[in-house]
């Protein structure tokens, strides 16, 4: 039908109309929205010399103490919505997913190659693509077929390979705590890779300490001026102040080599019959069945070493953290609590095995103890920052696209009113929020909970003596600047518990 060309201009007019009066109630609404409280900025800087230098957890919690729990910064003219408060953060985070998705922009992880793994891709394809494919092998049905991983001692554990065991003492007669650190790279390393960790110096263990140190330096807020200045990454390694990119360069080398290799070995190992089947080689084997479409993901090798390297390098150290560092330190420091776990433990297990899985609902008190130890050492204390994808207003305030968010989760687990009860109270917030909360927090719960068990179940850790044999008093440290909080490793008295703990520690060896 022909159109009535002055029907068809009314109508070209009117849309106008409207499309400007749409811009301008906008922009009228933006200036009226105020941005949130915060401290006075200076020129340029913004706020960048309010960052915590020291202790993220508590000087941004001293920021909101003064502000509240929305507090807006400006480092150097990068909006930050410090939020301090578990309603807000699950208000934006979870409620509003669709706007609060993203992370930001981080050059130093372009630099260092990091920028392939996918805890710190852009909100959209790729994402969603390495996020679904790790999802399937991680959700929680899928780990429960990881069991017999978890449960099988670590050959670390066993005395013929632990190269701790000279440097244990005698009162000790223990490699758990020293090997704690392999135990929990180790399930993750044969789910992954196929590869079964053979001690705590294991080539491939060393893989994610140095991975995990990289990743921890560049996490630091405002340690790479780069991040602020993106221009500054075109300056030459050998110009003044190009230090920053020898660094990069540096790590980058390392870590795509580490790629590399662990994706080699598992893929020639099985051919070989030296690995067994993993993520990697299923992923190969069947394709088809991970629904790669439309992920904006052209290289398929390329595609599942990003996402094995992010199941190895983001799983590992958090795990190790709570395991090695924490949970030794929580128990030499509150020896009651320790008690109360073995006498559970005795009463459901018994003295003559380990506990497995199928006696996790019978030990209420240990469940409670896990959960305590996640509020009490929370493993990352600003979790990982998102990003606001578009203007938003929340609460009468102006929240600018770009706005970095950073949830004190630090902070929010110390909150007595939020956590009168540990035994009863959620940890989910140490695993974050929203769309990009931790998809690796059922496995971690799995590894968690059997070394601890077994642990708890057959060793006593005390706290380290002096040399006048006085035991020294402990402090809990969780002091970073970095993205993990270290609490520090002491050398604990670990002594199995009695003489029939101890035959059970033979025993279980001798099997591995
Ligand atoms: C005690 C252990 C762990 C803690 C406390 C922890 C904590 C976290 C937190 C706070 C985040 C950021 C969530 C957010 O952005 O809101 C995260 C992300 C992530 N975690 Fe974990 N995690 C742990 C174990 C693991 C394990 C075992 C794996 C692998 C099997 C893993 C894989 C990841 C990945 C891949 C991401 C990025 C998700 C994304 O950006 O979409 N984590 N984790």
């Amino acid at each position: 039908m022909p159109l009535d060309p002055s029907t068809s201009w009314s109508w070209v007019a009117l849309a106008l109309c409207v499309s400007l009066a749409v811009a301008w109630e906008a922009k009228t609404r933006r200036r009226r929205l105020h941005l949130p409280p915060g401290p006075p900025c200076v020129p340029v800087l913004g706020n960048a010399l309010d960052l915590p230098r020291r202790h993220l957890g508590l000087e941004f919690q001293q920021i909101s103490d003064k502000y509240g729990d929305v507090v807006y910064l400006d480092a150097l003219g990068q909006p930050i919505l410090l939020v301090n408060s578990v309603k807000v953060a699950h208000e934006l985070l979870d409620k509003r997913s669709a706007n609060y998705s993203d992370r930001p922009m981080s050059v130093m992880a372009e630099l260092t190659g990091f920028g392939c793994m996918f805890m710190v891709h852009k909100y959209g394809n790729r994402w969603r693509l390495h996020r679904r494919v790790f999802h399937q092998s991680f959700n929680s049905d899928a780990v429960v077929e990881y069991r017999p991983i978890h449960a099988a001692p670590p050959a670390a554990c066993s005395p013929r390979s632990s190269p701790h065991r000279e440097s244990s003492s005698a009162r000790s007669n223990c490699a758990y705590p020293y090997c704690a650190q392999c135990t929990s790279a180790s399930p993750l390393m044969r789910v992954a890779y196929g590869v079964d960790l053979e001690e705590p110096n294991d080539r491939y263990f060393q893989v994610v300490e140095r991975v995990s140190a990289v990743g921890e330096e560049i996490s630091v807020p405002g340690r790479f001026p780069v991040e602020g200045l993106p221009s500054l990454r075109y300056i030459p390694e050998w110009f003044p102040g190009g230090a920053f990119k020898r660094w990069s360069a540096e790590a980058k080398r390392y870590f795509q080599e580490s790629v590399n290799t662990l994706y080699a070995v598992a893929v020639d190992g099985l051919h070989k019959g030296t690995t067994k089947e993993s993520f990697v080689t299923r992923l190969l084997e069947d394709v088809s069945s991970y629904d790669l479409e439309g992920g904006d993901e052209p290289d398929l090798e390329a595609f599942i070493k990003s996402v094995a390297i992010s199941i190895y390098a983001a799983g590992s150290d958090t795990v190790n953290l709570l395991l090695h560092a924490a949970f030794f330190l929580a128990m030499a420091m509150f020896p009651d609590v320790q008690r109360k776990a073995q006498a559970e433990l005795d009463r459901v297990v018994g003295r003559d095995r380990l506990p497995d899985f199928s006696d996790a609902d019978d030990l209420p008190y240990l469940r409670a103890l896990l959960t305590e130890l996640a509020r009490w050492h929370i493993v990352t204390p600003i979790s990982s920052p998102h990003s606001a994808i578009a203007d938003d207003e929340f609460n009468g305030h102006f929240i600018p696209k770009g706005t970095v968010i950073i949830v004190n989760i630090w902070s929010l687990a110390r909150d007595p009113e939020l956590y009168p009860d540990p035994d009863a109270d959620p940890t989910e917030i140490a695993f974050g929020f929203g769309r990009r909360i931790c998809p690796g927090r059922y496995f971690a719960e799995a590894s968690l909970w059997v070394v601890i068990a077994s642990v708890l179940h057959t060793f006593t850790i005390s706290p380290p003596v002096d040399a006048d044999g006085k035991p020294v008093a402990l402090e809990h440290d969780t002091a970073t600047r970095g993205v993990v909080a270290h609490p520090g490793f002491h050398d604990y008295v670990v002594k199995p518990r009695d003489a029939q703990a101890e035959q059970l520690i033979h025993d279980t060896r001798n099997e591995a």
